[in-house]
Parts: C-alpha cells; sequence; structure tokens
C-alpha cells in the first residue's frame, strides 16, 4: 500500500490551511488515531481532557458476515483525512497547538494499523513534533479513567472484553498492567458474534443479540459452559454446543425462538465471565472492578457487574456506550500518560497484528 503520496499531499494542504501560530494551551495536546480494525477513530485530548472523539463507521463488511481487512484499509485511507479534519475542528484547536502524535500501534488488522500509523508519522515528521505508539488493549482499560468524575482508584481489576480479545488485568498504575488470565481460543466478542452467525443475524451480531435477549428467558436452553483452570477463559465449546443444538431442531425454530436463544446465549456468556471475575476478586483481594472493550456496552454484563457489586460490596465502574467500543478517546488518554513518562517511539515503529503486553 502505498501511503506517502496521499498522505504527504493531503498534509501540506492541511498545514497551509492553518494558522501556525501557538496558543496558550497547556501541554499536553495531543492527536489520537484509532485504526486497529474497520472503524476510523481520532481524538484530541487536552491537559488530561477528551477535546474531540470523532468516529468513521465503516458499513462496507455487513454484507461479508466479518470485517475484511483489505476492504477494512481501503476504507481508512478514504476516512482518515476527514476524521482527522472533524476531530481538530471539533476540539476547536489548530494543528500548529498539537504536542505530539499518537496512533494504535498493536494488536489490530496490520493492513488497518499501518494507515492510522503513516499517518500519525507523517503528521509528527512535518510538524516535528513527538510520536507516541499505544497497545490497543491497554487503552481499552483506561478508557475507564475517561470520565474523572467516577473512575477507579489503583490498583483495580479490568475485565477487557473486546471482538479479538479476553483478559483479566490487574491494574495498578495508568502505564503497569499485567493479565492474569485471557482466553484460550476465542474472544467474547467472537462467542457472540459468531453464535449470532449460527441464529441468522448479520455481523456485528453481539448488539443484536442484546437487543433480542431483553425479551427473552436466559434459562431457557442451555449451552456447554468449560471447565478452564485458573483465570483463563474458553468460548469455543459454548459455541459449538450452539451449534450442534440447533442442527437438532426443525425449520423454523429459529425464528420461533430468537428472543429465548439469544437470552440464553447472552447468559452463558456472562455466565462465565463473571465466574472468572469472582474468582480474580477472591485471588487479588482487589475489590475496584471495571469492564471494557465492546462486549462491555452489553447491557446484560452491565447490569451483571452491578449485581455483584451489591451483592459482594465491589465498588464497579463501566465506561459510557461511546468509550466501551473501539473509539480514539480511549487511545489520546494512554497517549497522555505516555507523553508525561516520556515513552515515545521513532518513525521506525513498526505496528503489529499481535503484540506482546506494553507493561509500562
Ligand atoms: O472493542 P471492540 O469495539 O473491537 C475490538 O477491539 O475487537 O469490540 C467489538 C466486539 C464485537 O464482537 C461486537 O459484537 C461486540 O464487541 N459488541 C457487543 C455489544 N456491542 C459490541 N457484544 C454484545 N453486546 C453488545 N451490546
Ligand atoms: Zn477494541
Amino acid at each position: 500500500m502505498n501511503l506517502i503520496p496521499i498522505l504527504s499531499f493531503t498534509l501540506l494542504s492541511m498545514i497551509a490551511s492553518e494558522q501556525l501560530e501557538n496558543s496558550n494551551n497547556k501541554l499536553p495536546t495531543i492527536l489520537a488515531i484509532e485504526s486497529s480494525c474497520d472503524d476510523t477513530g481520532v481524538s484530541i485530548i487536552s491537559n488530561g481532557k477528551i477535546l474531540s472523539n470523532v468516529i468513521a463507521n465503516q458499513t462496507v463488511h455487513e454484507t461479508y458476515g466479518g470485517v475484511v481487512p483489505e476492504l477494512a484499509s481501503r476504507a481508512h485511507i478514504e476516512n482518515i483525512v476527514p476524521t482527522v479534519r472533524a476531530a481538530i475542528t471539533k476540539a476547536q484547536i489548530s494543528l500548529s497547538d498539537i504536542d505530539a502524535f499518537a496512533f494504535t500501534q498493536s494488536p489490530g488488522l496490520i493492513g488497518s494499523l499501518l494507515v492510522g500509523a503513516q499517518f500519525a508519522k507523517s503528521l509528527a515528521l512535518s510538524l516535528e513534533k513527538p510520536l507516541i505508539g499505544v497497545h490497543h488493549m491497554q487503552a481499552h482499560v483506561l478508557a475507564n479513567l475517561i470520565d474523572e468524575t467516577n473512575c477507579p482508584s489503583f490498583p483495580f481489576l479490568c475485565l477487557t472484553v473486546s471482538g479479538g480479545h479476553t483478559q483479566i488485568v490487574k491494574v495498578t498504575s495508568p502505564l503497569k498492567m499485567e493479565v492474569l488470565g485471557e482466553t484460550i481460543d476465542d474472544a467474547a466478542g467472537e462467542a457472540f458474534d459468531k453464535s449470532a452467525k449460527l441464529l441468522g443475524l448479520p455481523y456485528p451480531g453481539g448488539p443484536l443479540i442484546d437487543k433480542y435477549a431483553k425479551d427473552g428467558n436466559p434459562t431457557a436452553f442451555k449451552f456447554a459452559e468449560p471447565q478452564i483452570p485458573e483465570l483463563n477463559f474458553s468460548f469455543s465449546g459454548m459455541k459449538t454446543s450452539v451449534l450442534y443444538f440447533l442442527q437438532k431442531q426443525e425449520a423454523g425454530f429459529i425464528q420461533e425462538n430468537l428472543v429465548d436463544l439469544c437470552a440464553s446465549i447472552q447468559y452463558t456468556i456472562i455466565q462465565i465471565l463473571t465466574k472468572k471475575l469472582k474468582k480474580a476478586v477472591q485471588q487479588t483481594g482487589i475489590r475496584q472492578v471495571c469492564i471494557a472493550g465492546g462486549v462491555s456496552a452489553n447491557s446484560g454484563l452491565r447490569q451483571a457487574l452491578k449485581d455483584l457489586g451489591t451483592k459482594h460490596g465491589w465498588k464497579t465502574y463501566i465506561p459510557s456506550f461511546e468509550y466501551c467500543t473501539d473509539n480514539a478517546a480511549m487511545i489520546a488518554l494512554t497517549a497522555h500518560y505516555k507523553y508525561l513518562a516520556g515513552q515515545f517511539v521513532g518513525l521506525d515503529a513498526v505496528p503489529s497484528a499481535r503484540a506482546e503486553w506494553d507493561n509500562g
């Protein structure tokens, strides 16, 4: 993908249209780009406050039943310039006010990551500003700190549940995190999406299961719950048990039982997640518990966490919806902490589809 000529041309015209005078903004003001999967997000953070958080969603994947990596990177190329412009306009700043540029470095779809990385690098290079690479999963966790009026103190536990990952993380400072357990196969989001596909629902099926589950009986059908040691998770057996169950049914069964099927699938996934979360609280003694990632938008999981908090005396935190699914505000906040810690990357920073956990 030869992005350099397109991006250089765009940058020159953007810079030319900016008034390059410094404002009185306190440091740091950071522009952050999130492009790990199928949404292009750009956010501006200044002095620890999110000034804008713009997202361009991609609808091109709906007909394919999942994200098509090549289509995702092409759509990022189309979306990145208008999204950056919109974030700057909404934040009411100019390009010259920005002290650093951040991008999601890993993990994610490599073609998608490259677009955000290349754009951030081009901005940093042309404006002679530092560059910050952010770990997407670390950023999901820190989404819990965006709302300063209602956020956990350290240490806290975070159940991070997204389309690609499921982890229980112990967080001792913004940049110090330890993964206590994670999935050994599918992620919780995949369990939702793959089960939804078996029910004939379009991608991404998680939000649709959530919607139909509201009118269904969560114990109408029973699906397999795996017995996995320690704090690790597994969802592939549960998905297979949904498949085998549906294969045994008559035609029309899914249509007649859709709400009960959705409620039962959702209930099973939430049971798997919350049992491990309880175990993590018991093992660590940490009673401040958060959730993060796309699946934390699930109304059943949000309610289950609140109920657990009430029952066991935990303090629970859930990010607002816009900060649960992929967004650039969480990248911006993580970059803010990395800026303060002097953690910058060079122009030779390489995005990675899979990455070791960045532990500050
Ligand atoms: O964090 P995210 O936006 O992207 C990744 O980093 O993967 O998570 C996307 C996942 C998808 O699997 C989607 O189905 C799921 O989050 N999701 C939900 C809900 N909203 C998004 N799953 C269940 N209920 C929801 N309301
Ligand atoms: Zn994500």
